[in-house]
């Protein structure tokens, strides 16, 4: 896995048009020209895929938001790694917040979809986060979907996979998240109670080597809080991704540090 600050654009369902995704894509693109010590992947929805992929991609990559836990067969309307990987896709979103709770994904569910996301040569990019502010919540929300989310996983994959901690509350603009962002040394707790985790689940070399990051309202005003932590491998970022100019300022900030 890269040892570049990762930043990922998390599109989410927008924008509704081909024409906006393209202006979007080419604006950032021409705006960070060559990264040095980040890693920027888009990930928009699986339409505006192919018209983002180019074979001069240097600098940033290609993700998806989703995808089935097969590579294959009779799965009306399901989109699977194989086909991501074809399309020139390197990583792949795994269990975010709402597709937990709008699409009743569950642990069980997640933990198929990476297993299958691994075996494609997908990175997996785990998000996972508890729902309310509330003392002792971070731990047991984020202990019980690693031990879901990751069952039977053999510890040398851990290295592939990504992990992004992103507390509900704190994501902008939905319906559920209060867009309050998360205090960075609440971020860097709960990174460093992954990495415990991670140790308690496998060794401490194989959590030494686990990529974690930090999502919800991460924007150009506070993205110098997160990514100066060491504890923190780059961030996730939705609302303000789709602002070309804010997601801009967020990577050129990190290549400053
Ligand atoms: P946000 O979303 O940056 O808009 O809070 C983050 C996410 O949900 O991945």
């Amino acid at each position: 896995m890269s040892k570049k600050t990762f930043i990922i654009a998390n599109w989410k369902c927008n924008p509704t048009t081909k024409k906006e995704a393209d202006r979007i894509f080419k604006t950032v693109k021409e705006g960070i020209n060559k990264t040095k010590k980040t890693q920027v992947v888009f990930c928009p929805p699986f339409v505006w895929i192919p018209s983002l992929i180019s074979s001069e991609n240097s600098g940033y990559a290609l993700g998806a938001q989703n995808c089935h836990w097969e590579n294959r067969g009779t799965f009306t309307g399901e989109v699977s790694p194989l086909m991501l990987k074809d399309l020139g896709c390197k990583y792949v979103i795994v269990g975010h917040s709402e597709r937990r709770n709008y699409f009743g994904e569950t642990d069980e569910i997640i933990n198929r979809k990476i297993k299958t996301i691994l075996k494609s040569n997908l990175i997996p990019i785990l998000c996972i986060g508890e729902k309310e502010r509330e003392d002792n919540e971070m731990g047991l929300i984020v202990e019980k979907q690693l031990k879901k989310d990751l069952d039977g996983i053999l510890k040398s994959k851990i290295k592939d996979i990504i992990i992004a901690y992103e507390p509900i509350w704190a994501i902008s603009k939905g319906a559920i998240g209060s867009g309050k962002p998360c205090l960075p040394d609440d971020a860097v707790k709960a990174s460093l109670f992954i990495k415990k985790t991670l140790m308690t689940l496998y060794n401490r070399s194989t959590a030494d080597k686990a990529v974690i990051l930090y999502g919800g309202s991460v924007n150009s005003q506070n993205i110098f809080d997160y990514v100066k932590e060491e504890s923190i491998n780059g961030v996730l970022v939705g609302g303000a991704s789709l602002q070309a100019n804010d997601f801009i300022k967020i990577v050129k900030k990190t290549e400053e540090l």
